[in-house]
């Protein structure tokens, strides 16, 4: 491999001042950013660590031995957690992700889980709470995840070969491990199962039809990611990616696949149904979906808020900096001053970045090395 320079900017030191509200405020649930776009998703880093090492989110040869993780007290606690995501809710969010780092490294994440639960969407329904994780924990911790109310589950798996699992995750972790957490996830009766594969050409491309044939009429929902240039480490380059036509090009040379119309709006994959011997859609043989923020950006009805493991709001994935909730959490803000910020922050957000990659300068700010790594904020 070339050598390559990897700058790991410590972003967590400068968040960004809390703006004053710059609109009337709204009524709740009504929250527009300056593109028109509401805010419906927030994702919760709940700790920076991971005992994955992926290369393309924590390089090994940054993130070793010498990596300065945060310590206990900046991290949020729960109830400060908790009181953000109800304001949050307050503001018109119906989803609710946990994500890390690898969430299920939190000590007694089901407590959490337990506490967010309690809570109701502005409309008075349920929420939907979900967690993102590479499932090596899963099968010890399913049960207790379930029976905590967390709704579904996402897994991480970038390929069904074990050689080729156990390079990806740079840890030595065996597939069987994380399939045998999946089936723990579907027998403790969560819901909706995804499994993520991030795509890098040349590295795990031929696992695409493995990975289908392997989940196809299971009930879980199989996602092909682009590989991103989020973050400042992975080293990124255009040519690993293979695009999300290709992956699909690909799944059709052996699976007859019907569009499927998106089951919301700002959904991030595109959706492809297997058919059955008729040609139509079978929902016994499920789905496939595309992710394709490279080749096709999402940006549009982006509805995504991000809180750090230490309570500072990101408005995009590839933002450089957050804005910091936790000295209001900490200083005595009142829950109406805490919601002003979020409304106001939020009526400011112009991110874009997907759409805008092609045409940023190779040195733009966005495009340097100040960018927020993934797993600090999440995915
Ligand atoms: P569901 O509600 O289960 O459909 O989840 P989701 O697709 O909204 O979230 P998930 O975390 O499963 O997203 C899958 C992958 O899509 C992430 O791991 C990222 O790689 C990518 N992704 C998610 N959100 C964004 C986003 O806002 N922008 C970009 N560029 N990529 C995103
Ligand atoms: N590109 C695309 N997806 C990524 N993830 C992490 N890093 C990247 C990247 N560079 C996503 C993967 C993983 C989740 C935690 O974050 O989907 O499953
Ligand atoms: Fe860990 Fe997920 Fe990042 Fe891999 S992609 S290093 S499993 S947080
Ligand atoms: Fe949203 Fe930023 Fe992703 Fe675009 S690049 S979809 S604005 S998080």
């Amino acid at each position: 491999m070339a050598e390559r320079v990897i700058p790991l900017i410590d972003q967590r030191s400068r968040p960004l001042d809390v703006p004053r509200a710059a609109q009337p405020f709204l009524a709740p649930g009504h929250l527009v950013d300056t593109r028109g776009r509401p805010l419906r998703d927030l994702r919760i880093s709940v700790t920076d660590r991971c005992n994955f090492r992926c290369s393309y989110c924590m390089p090994k040869e940054v993130f070793d031995k010498n990596h300065q993780y945060l310590p206990h007290a900046s991290l949020l606690t729960f109830e400060e957690i908790t009181r953000l995501a109800r304001l949050f809710i307050g503001q018109g969010v119906r989803k609710l992700r946990l994500t890390g780092g690898e969430p299920l490294l939190r000590k007694g994440l089901e407590a959490l889980i337990e506490q967010l639960a309690t809570l109701q969407t502005l409309e008075g329904d349920p929420l939907d709470i979900t967690l993102t994780t590479n499932g090596a924990l899963l099968q010890r911790k399913a049960k207790a995840l379930k029976a905590a109310g967390l709704n579904r589950v996402t897994i991480s798996l970038d390929a069904l070969d074990d050689t080729v699992f156990r390079r990806m995750n740079d840890v030595d972790f065996p597939v069987a491990d994380v399939l045998a957490g999946i089936d723990a996830a579907s027998a403790a009766g969560l819901d909706r199962i995804k499994v993520n594969m991030v795509v890098k050409r040349g590295t795990n491309d031929h696992q695409i039809l493995p990975m289908a044939r392997h989940f196809r009429g299971t009930g879980i929902t199989l996602r092909f990611i682009e590989y991103m240039d989020v973050g400042a480490t992975n080293g990124w380059r255009m040519d690993e990616v293979l695009p999300s036509s290709e992956v699909v090009r690909q799944l059709q040379s052996e699976f007859a696949l019907i569009p499927l119309e998106p089951t919301t709006t700002g959904e991030t994959a595109e959706r492809w149904g297997y058919a059955g011997l008729d040609g139509k859609y079978d929902p016994a043989l499920g789905e496939i979906g595309v992710i394709s923020s490279v080749t096709h950006a999402f940006c549009g009805d982006c509805n995504r808020a991000r809180l750090s493991t230490e309570g500072s709001v990101y408005l995009c994935l590839f933002a450089g900096q957050g804005y910091d909730l936790r000295s209001m959490l900490r200083g005595g803000a009142s829950d109406d001053e805490i919601q002003e910020a979020i409304s106001a922050i939020w009526q400011g957000r112009t991110d874009r970045y997907s759409e805008l990659r092609a045409s940023l300068p190779e040195k733009s700010p966005q495009k340097s090395s100040r960018r927020v790594e993934m797993s600090y904020i999440g995915g």
